[in-house]
C-alpha cells in the first residue's frame, strides 16, 4: 500500500514526476546504449559475403534511383509465413555492404532478399519491359528504357572509392580495374578469371540478351540476381551467433 501512496505523491507533483521520469529514462538508456560503446562490432560475421561487384553495385544503384524499394523490401523477418515463402530470414551482415540500407518498409511486390537466380535473366528482362506479359495481374511499372540506357563504366571506380570511403573493403587492385570488371561480368566470351578471383562466386552473363551493349538492364539484372545468393546456407550455423 505504501508504494500506491507514495506514487500518489509523485503524481501530484509535476516537477517530481518530471525528474523522477528523466531518471528512470536515463537508467533505461544508459544500459540500451553504453554496451555498444565496447562492443567491437554488432554485426555477426557471416561466410560468403562480399562486397558487390562493379556491375552489382551500378545495378543497385538503379534500383535506387527508381525507388523499386517503394514497393519492394529486401529483408525477410523470422516469422515462419515469412521464411516458408522467402526463404533463411534475413541476416545483419547480408546488408553490412549497403550504403544505404534497402530494408524498406512496404511489400506492394513480394520481398527481393532472396530472389536471385529463382528466375533466368531472360524471364527478368521481360518482366522488367514489361510485367504483365509474364505475371498478368501486376501493378508493376514498365522500366522497358533501361535496355536502352548506355551503362556509364567511367563512374565504376568512382563508386567503389565512395564506398571505399564509408567502410567497404575495397582494395586499390579492385578500384583500379573496376571499369574492366564491369564489362567482363556482362560478357561471358571475356576472360573472368580475374574478376572471379576479386569477387568469389560471382556469375558472369549476357545479362540483357544483347551483345552488343552494355546497358543499364545488365546491371539491375546482374544485381537482382545475386541478391540473397552469397551466404551458403547449407553451410551455416544457426547458433554461431549466440556463443
Ligand atoms: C508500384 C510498385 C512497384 C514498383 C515501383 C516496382 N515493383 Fe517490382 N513488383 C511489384 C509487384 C506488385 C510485383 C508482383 C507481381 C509481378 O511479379 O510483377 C513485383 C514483382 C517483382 C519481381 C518478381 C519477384 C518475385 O519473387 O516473383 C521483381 C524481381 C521485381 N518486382 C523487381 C523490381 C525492380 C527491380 C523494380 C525497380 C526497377 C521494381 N520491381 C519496382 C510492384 C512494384
Amino acid at each position: 500500500m505504501s508504494i500506491l501512496k507514495n506514487h500518489s505523491k509523485l503524481e501530484k507533483s509535476a516537477t517530481l514526476l518530471l525528474i523522477t521520469s528523466l531518471a528512470v529514462v536515463t537508467v533505461g538508456g544508459i544500459v540500451e546504449i553504453a554496451p555498444l560503446f565496447y562492443l567491437q562490432n554488432t554485426i555477426e560475421k557471416v561466410e560468403g559475403m562480399r562486397p558487390y561487384t562493379p556491375l552489382e553495385l551500378a545495378g543497385r544503384d538503379i534500383y535506387v534511383r527508381e525507388g523499386c524499394y517503394a514497393c519492394h523490401s529486401q529483408m525477410i523477418r523470422p516469422f515462419r509465413d515469412e521464411v516458408e515463402r522467402y526463404g533463411h530470414y534475413s541476416l545483419a551482415a547480408e546488408s553490412m555492404y549497403d550504403h544505404s540500407f534497402q530494408w524498406g518498409s512496404k511489400r506492394t511486390g513480394p520481398d527481393l532478399a532472396r530472389v536471385g537466380q529463382r528466375y533466368s535473366n531472360e524471364w527478368h528482362v521481360q518482366h522488367l519491359i514489361e510485367p504483365r506479359s509474364v505475371v498478368p495481374e501486376s501493378v508493376m511499372p514498365s522500366y522497358a528504357f533501361l535496355k536502352d540506357k548506355p551503362l556509364d563504366v567511367r563512374l565504376a571506380s568512382i563508386n567503389l572509392t565512395a564506398n571505399r570511403r564509408v567502410g567497404v573493403p575495397y582494395t586499390e587492385e579492385m578500384v583500379a580495374n573496376a571499369a574492366a570488371d564491369m564489362k567482363a561480368q556482362a560478357n561471358p566470351d571475356a576472360d573472368s578469371k580475374a574478376l572471379e578471383a576479386r569477387y568469389p562466386k560471382v556469375k558472369v552473363g549476357n545479362y540483357d540478351g544483347n551483345k552488343e551493349a552494355l546497358t543499364e538492364m545488365d546491371a539491375l539484372v546482374a544485381y537482382l540476381q545475386m541478391l540473397g545468393t552469397l551466404v551458403d546456407f547449407s553451410t551455416y550455423d544457426e547458433t554461431a551467433g549466440y556463443r
